[in-house]
């Protein structure tokens, strides 16, 4: 998918608020820091769409990107930034849980991972809130600069061997770098398909 128009459209914390438009939105999720921000920066070829920061605990809000004036990129705060909880359960902020228990529009979540860690608790629970509440999601892998060819590999297959500890089968899966513009193709191919089998369905 080209991108032709990528623009910021409004910040809330409460998912009534968000935009009314009735089309496809995907969210990015995932912990403090891991580069939800820089991935819809290098998604849609802006330099600072999207705010990023070194220090965690950067997005604060639900932010709504529009993209090509037909579907919704959603950019969120992290989960397990020590300031905002210690239990893991209070760790997903009640906004946050709000929002994809009641946004009609979401169509999938990707949950981020930085490709270089073991998987995290933190990570695997959030993926099983999702599970249990029926909302679709990918994991794409981030930072994929940081690690060789082999290492990514191997840890991209380390993290498929405890998914399948729990699930019956993996979700999509993406390998990306913000920074070396690694899997912009493979992640809007997919949004782009995505997004034409929803208009199949409601023209049918
Ligand atoms: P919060 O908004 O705080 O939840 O963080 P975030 O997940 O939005 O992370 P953000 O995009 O702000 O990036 C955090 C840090 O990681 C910044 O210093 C980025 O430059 C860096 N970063 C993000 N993506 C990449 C990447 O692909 N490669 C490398 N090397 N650094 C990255
Ligand atoms: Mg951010």
């Amino acid at each position: 998918m080209k991108i032709t128009s990528a623009e910021f459209v409004m910040s809330n914390s409460d998912v009534a608020k968000c935009p009314k438009n009735p089309i496809p939105e995907y969210a990015f999720i995932g912990r403090s820091n891991v580069g939800k921000s820089s991935l819809i920066n290098m998604l849609t070829n802006r330099k600072s769409l999207a705010k990023t920061s070194g220090r965690p605990g950067k997005t604060q809000l639900i932010n709504h990107f529009i993209i090509n004036n037909n579907w919704f990129l959603v950019d969120l705060p992290g989960y397990g930034y020590a300031r905002v909880s210690k239990t893991s359960k209070k760790t997903f902020q009640k906004f946050i849980t709000n929002y994809f228990e009641q946004r009609q529009q979401l169509v999938s979540a990707f949950v981020l991972v930085d490709i270089r860690h073991e998987p995290q608790k933190i990570d695997l629970e959030f993926m099983e809130y999702l599970g249990e509440n029926g909302i679709p999601f990918g994991i794409i892998f981030t930072k994929a600069d940081k690690l060789k060819p082999n290492a990514i590999d191997r840890n991209v297959e380390k993290y498929g061997n405890v998914l399948l500890e729990t699930w019956e089968e993996l979700p999509p899966y993406f390998i990306t770098s913000s920074s070396k513009k690694i899997g912009q193709d493979e992640l809007l191919d997919f949004i782009e398909a995505t997004n034409e089998e929803i208009e199949q369905l409601r023209n049918q």
